[in-house]
This record gives C-alpha cells, sequence and structure tokens, in this order.
C-alpha cells in the first residue's frame, strides 16, 4: 500500500499495557515515516474492571503529568477500554487530536455470513453504552454475542513476556470452551477482538478455535484514521497547536518498571524506531 502522508508528525500511542504494540504495528506497517513514541500506563493497570469515571481521572492527571499538549501531535488511544470510557471526556479536557479505538463490529458485520458475531472485550467495554451504540448503528441484522475476557488481556502480557506457546494454548482452553457453551456458538463465524491486547494471540487463538472463521481487529482503521488527522493537520497550520518541546527520541514510556518489564518490553518496539526507554513517576 502506498504512503500517501504529506508530513511526519508525532504522535503518542496509549495503553494500559502493552496491547496497543497491536495498533502501532499497523500504523507503522502502513505509515512509518511518523515519529511513534508509546505509553504504558501498567501501573494502573488492567483497566478492563475499572469505572469510566475512574479512568477519566487516571487519564487526564497522567496526560497532564507528561503534557502531552507540548509534546505530540496526535494521541492514539490504542485501548478500546479507555477509548469507550473516556474519549468524549479526554477532548472536552485537552487541546490535541485524539484518535480512539472501539471494537471492529462494523466491519465485522458486514463480513458475516451466518449474521452470528462474537465480540471478545474487557468487561467495561461490552458492558459500555458504546458497545450498545455500535451494535444499534452497524449491527442489527446480526446477533451480537458478548464475552467479557480479562483473562485474555493477562494471557497476551504473559505471552509476550514469556513467547510459552504450550502454556498458552493449554490456558487458552476454558476461554475457548465457555465461549463454545453459548447456544449460538457454532453459528460464529466472525471474532472482534475488541482489546487491543488480542490481536498479538490472533494466531494462537485461531489455533485454540480450529474452525475457520475472521478474526477482525481496529488496526487498520486507525492507520487510516492517523492519516486523515495527519493531513488535517497539515493542511489547517493551527498556530494554536505548534509543539513547544524540542524532538526527542522515539520513546517507550511506562509507569511502573517493575521485574524490568521495560528492558524486556523494548525489542519489541525496535521496528518503529523507538530504542530507548523510560519510567513516568509520580503521576497524581
Ligand atoms: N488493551 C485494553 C483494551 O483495548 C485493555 C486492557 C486492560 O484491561 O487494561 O481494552
Amino acid at each position: 500500500m502506498a504512503v500517501t502522508h504529506s508530513s511526519s508528525h508525532r504522535i503518542l500511542i496509549f495503553d494500559s499495557g502493552i496491547g496497543g504494540l497491536s495498533v502501532l504495528r499497523s500504523a507503522y506497517a502502513r505509515f512509518p515515516l511518523h515519529q511513534y513514541h508509546y505509553l504504558a500506563d501498567n501501573a494502573y493497570w488492567p483497566y478492563g474492571p475499572k469505572s469510566a469515571n475512574d479512568i477519566q481521572q487516571r487519564l487526564k492527571s497522567l496526560f497532564r503529568h507528561i503534557d502531552i499538549e507540548a509534546h505530540y501531535d496526535i494521541i492514539v488511544i490504542a485501548c478500546n477500554t479507555a477509548s469507550t470510557s473516556a474519549l468524549g471526556y479526554l477532548r472536552q479536557h485537552f487541546n490535541i487530536p485524539f484518535i480512539g479505538v472501539v471494537p471492529a463490529i462494523k466491519p465485522a458485520a458486514v463480513l458475516s455470513q451466518t449474521k452470528t458475531i462474537a465480540l471478545l472485550a474487557t468487561q467495561t467495554t461490552v458492558s459500555g453504552q458504546y458497545v450498545k451504540t455500535l451494535e444499534k448503528d452497524f449491527a442489527s441484522d446480526c446477533q451480537l454475542l458478548n464475552f467479557a475476557l480479562p483473562e485474555l488481556v493477562e494471557l497476551s502480557e504473559h505471552y509476550i513476556q514469556y513467547q510459552d506457546t504450550d502454556y498458552l494454548q493449554q490456558a487458552l482452553q476454558p476461554v475457548i470452551q465457555r465461549i463454545k457453551q453459548h447456544p449460538q456458538a457454532h453459528n460464529i463465524d466472525s471474532f472482534i477482538l475488541g482489546c487491543t491486547h488480542f490481536p498479538l494471540l490472533k494466531e494462537q487463538l485461531s489455533l485454540a478455535w480450529q474452525a475457520d472463521v475472521h478474526w477482525v481487529d481496529s488496526g487498520d482503521a486507525i492507520a487510516q484514521r492517523i492519516n486523515q488527522i495527519s493531513h488535517a493537520i497539515s493542511s489547517q497550520l493551527n498556530p494554536h497547536r505548534v509543539l513547544t518541546t524540542a524532538a526527542t527520541s522515539p520513546t517507550l514510556f511506562a509507569t511502573n518498571n517493575t521485574a524490568s518489564i521495560l528492558d524486556l518490553w523494548l525489542p519489541y518496539f525496535n521496528f518503529s524506531g523507538i530504542q530507548q526507554a523510560q519510567l513516568i513517576e509520580n503521576v497524581r
């Protein structure tokens, strides 16, 4: 696919943990000329069981702490849970373009032949109003089966850390069984990976499920959105949105470095030009 953006921007990809790596991979594959930084709020991970209000307050403190408006042109909230619960709130509190990631219900509904689709996501995402609206607007001709699977978030983090496929396949079995117990499970032909951690397990999930189905994520849609916003910024030359800091080298930021997790994660980010890591402390 041709790279068509007109200029390079400083973009911060945010997630609670390592899940946003799936979004960074999609964005970088399509638009590699931007300068990507990554922020994991792993001190506050997991976001899945937290309330929308708690997530909003946390993100406001964190983004103020690192002064996103001074450092970046675009913020990508590469976390379905944070996007579905805080995107509107963040747009009210910061003067910077935010791109959110929401479950790919629309493309899954289009792809599905059986009109039975399954959303795999966190508790906060599956029970939120945002998903209900997406279902009403784009999947009214489908049966949408919702599965809150927080264990997949933990398994993704574990898998990135240890690359233990035997352990992962074993741990996936009860998850797969739980989905198969749904009376309509045999009709599912499209799974929506509605948490950015889940595409990191795509191949392994497909292996565990065995039947031939679609595994749909939002990575490409986010990449396209980055391109659109980037064009809009370039053409509008908004004098209020001039970055006030010098560019630092692409960096992996995290709010917790227990077990030297930053050293462990860093090699996964090297493909995008991120060669250094930095701990962010004392977020209040
Ligand atoms: N990666 C996040 C998402 O897309 C959630 C993981 C978590 O529970 O923190 O929803």
